[in-house]
């Protein structure tokens, strides 16, 4: 199967593997290898260089992973970040309620309260997967992981179990600080925590992992509108609303209007969509947003649709972010709870800011460059990574175990380093050391053989086409540039 062919070469290769593994490792938790994190972290980059490009005023600011239990009063977790719990009466294993249902029934069950769950689990007769014992009643289960903050353990604290509260409780101050305009946008970039019930399908629903968010905070009054929407109004999206059985394209401006959007979210579903088929290099087919009902929105959201990308490995569309009009909802909750003022006075005008998130699982796009990128050919397994993202860029080979090559390949792999990701590797045929690189997805290999001690010139190999190209030494870093970055 896919997934284990990648799965073998993550954990061959240093991409990732279980955490704390000498011990056993723990469900939900996962280290990142040299390998992975080069990937995870190139994400990253493009992510930032592309989002807080849309705007002069969005930065990215990095808050504390701990804070303590009146923010999450404030924003509401405490009361409604919740999964559907049962439990079985005889083992006492537990269990996600909504996901078991799935996994006998096939029904997508999220937005059902835990009585009407409950209903289905004893109707349809579900029984405990571990020991076929009686399951008992569904009910509400905290998903923040709770800690004392503080010798005497008097102050409770949370682990952050989304990036976005750090830019909720830093508005005031970040609005003050970046001169007291609007739209401004505060990106994070980090970990959260989130104490699944029951961790599933390897690497997609962790408990520790990492997103990427940017909160967007407007002028309610200007939903309608963005001052470049002309520059998209024609992009066609791939969309799911929930009023059609399948996927469809509609422009942006008929999608607004059609589905009634304000311009202002619309716009910001152009970019995000830009990024995944343009940055990223995911094929259009494997991408849409997915239009989500009120019972299963988020208890935050007035406006919310996923982003899923088409993943084998996972059996189909998954959701890696969400685009989330939180309207006041976090603002308003800190206002209360702080008692700290956290309206803004624009030209007169006093009003509370909205907010538009743009919410990314790290690890989930981590997962669908995997899954996209992985071929097997006949004669080797490759990542057909995008350059920009590839873990290693350029590997230097010498064709031979020679010093004089060994010594040149040295030199270039030296001038090359500080330019981009780049590996020296020496051991065994040619052949096998293209495959090496092929198999962890590094676009361009260099070889030194005797021309290029005579003649002055290296052989650059290209991942995909295989193909070789033969270029004066002098040109190879502008050639390299040239390559990877454009
Ligand atoms: N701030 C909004 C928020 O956190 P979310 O839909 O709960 O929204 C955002 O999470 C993204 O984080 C998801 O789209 C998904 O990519 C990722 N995510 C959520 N739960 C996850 C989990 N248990 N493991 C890995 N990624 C997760």
């Amino acid at each position: 199967m896919k997934v284990d062919e990648i799965m073998d070469v993550a954990l061959r290769r240093g991409f990732i593997f279980p955490a704390s593994e000498i011990y056993g490792g723990v469900s939900g938790f996962w280290e990142y290898g040299h390998l992975g994190t080069l990937l995870k972290k190139n994400w990253e980059e493009a992510w930032k260089e592309h989002f807080l490009g849309l705007d002069t005023n969005y930065y990215e600011i990095s808050t504390s992973n701990i804070m303590p239990k009146s923010v999450f009063e404030g924003s509401g977790h405490l009361e409604n970040f919740n999964d559907p719990l049962t439990s079985c009466t005889k083992c006492n294993q537990r269990f996600r309620a909504d996901d078991l249902i799935q996994e006998v029934t096939g029904r997508n069950v999220e937005e059902l309260t835990p009585d009407e769950m409950y209903e289905i689990i004893k109707s349809e007769k579900i029984a405990c997967p571990k020991c076929k014992g009686t399951l008992g009643e569904v009910n509400w289960f905290n998903m923040m992981f709770n800690v004392n903050i503080g010798a005497a353990g008097g102050l409770t604290g949370y682990l952050r179990p989304e990036t976005a509260q750090g830019s909720f409780v830093s508005f005031k101050r970040m609005f003050e600080v970046l001169r007291n305009r609007l739209p401004i946008g505060l990106a994070i970039i980090g970990r959260v925590y989130r104490n699944e019930i029951s961790p599933r399908q390897g690497f997609f629903r962790l408990r520790e992992f990492n997103q990427a968010e940017l909160q967007i905070f407007f002028d309610p009054d200007n939903f309608g509108e963005h001052e470049d929407f002309d520059s998209v109004k024609d992009v066609m999206l791939q969309v799911r609303p929930l009023d059609q059985d399948e996927n469809i394209e509609l422009s942006c401006g008929e999608f607004a209007e059609r589905y009634n959007i304000g311009k202002f979210y619309v716009y910001h579903m152009a970019r995000i969509q830009e990024f995944y088929l343009e940055k990223m290099g995911i094929p259009r087919d494997k991408f849409r947003f997915r239009e989500l009902s009120e019972r299963e929105r988020a208890f935050y959201n007035k406006v919310h649709w996923d982003i899923e990308v088409f993943m084998e490995t996972l059996g189909g569309f998954k959701e890696v972010a969400g685009i989330h009009y939180r309207t006041d909802h976090d603002l308003s909750g800190h206002q209360g709870m702080s008692k700290q003022k956290l309206m803004v006075n624009i030209e007169g005008k006093k009003f509370i800011p909205h907010v538009l998130e743009l919410s990314f699982g790290v690890d989930r796009n981590f997962w669908a460059l995997m899954d996209l990128s992985y071929e097997k050919e006949e004669e080797r397994t490759v990542f057909r990574f995008r350059p920009s993202v590839a873990p290693i860029k350029v590997a230097v080979f010498p064709l031979l175990n020679k010093p004089q090559l060994k010594d040149k390949a040295m030199e270039i792999y030296k001038d090359l380093k500080p330019l981009f990701q780049t590996d020296y590797d020496r051991g065994g045929s040619i052949g096998r050391r293209y495959r090496r690189q092929d198999e962890v997805g590094t676009p361009y290999g260099v070889t030194i053989d005797f021309d290029t001690i005579e003649k002055g010139t290296v052989t650059i190999r290209d991942r995909d086409s295989m193909e070789q190209e033969i270029v004066p030494v002098g040109e190879l870093r502008n050639k390299l540039i040239g390559k990877v970055y454009f």
